[in-house]
């Protein structure tokens, strides 16, 4: 993504203060989304990113990392595994608690998602604490597969979730 077209992009989130509760700014990627063009812009960056590096699976975060995730994995022919909330998945599921921005949570993935050794690419819409993208690392070693990126559309730098991803590589298209 250019600069110009990070701009553009960034110029359609919208930014609401006090939401889900006070202090936060909640940044809105779905003013994002349903711009066209800028929809086309996001897809396309990410696209291009992981098309050759050997992915088996994108992984996406319950419940806007669905919405990159799916578009990246037909995108580059991979396979695309949900990481849901809890006691969404219906088979025998991987379990890991992780502390929000505003909140706890934990999430889930179907044991048998992936076979040892796969290749994993982690997808969320935002990188804020971190909490959501170690527990889906966590949930992916789990499993015996290897995560070879995370990449999310917006990351929160104040909140140096990247930081807790030390060690693994953070792709990050706009930065907060
Ligand atoms: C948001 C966001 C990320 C996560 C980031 O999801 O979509 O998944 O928080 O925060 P973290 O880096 O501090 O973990 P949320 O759990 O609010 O769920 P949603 O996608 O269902 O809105
Ligand atoms: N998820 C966690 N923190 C967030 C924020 N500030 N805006 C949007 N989504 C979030």
């Amino acid at each position: 993504m250019n600069k110009k077209e990070k701009e553009f992009v960034k110029n359609l989130v919208r930014s609401v203060e006090n939401f889900p509760e006070k202090g936060v700014i909640f940044r809105d990627i779905t003013t994002a989304l349903k711009n066209k063009k800028g929809l086309q812009i996001i897809i396309k960056d990410l696209t291009e990113r992981y098309k050759d590096k050997g992915i088996d699976y994108v992984v996406g975060a319950d419940a806007r990392g669905f919405i990159f995730g799916a578009a990246i994995a037909y995108n580059i022919g991979a396979g695309f595994v949900p990481a849901r909330k809890p006691g969404k998945l219906p088979a025998e599921v991987e379990s890991v608690e992780y502390s929000l921005e505003y909140g706890k949570n934990s999430i889930e993935i179907h044991k048998d998602a992936f076979s040892k050794g796969d290749r994993i690419l982690i997808v969320d819409d935002l990188l804020a604490t971190g909490g959501t993208a170690k527990a889906m690392v966590q949930l992916v070693e789990k499993l015996g597969a290897k995560v070879v990126e995370l990449a999310f559309m917006i990351e929160l730098a104040d909140l140096k979730g990247r930081e807790l991803l030390d060690g693994y590589e953070v792709y990050s298209q706009l930065v907060y």
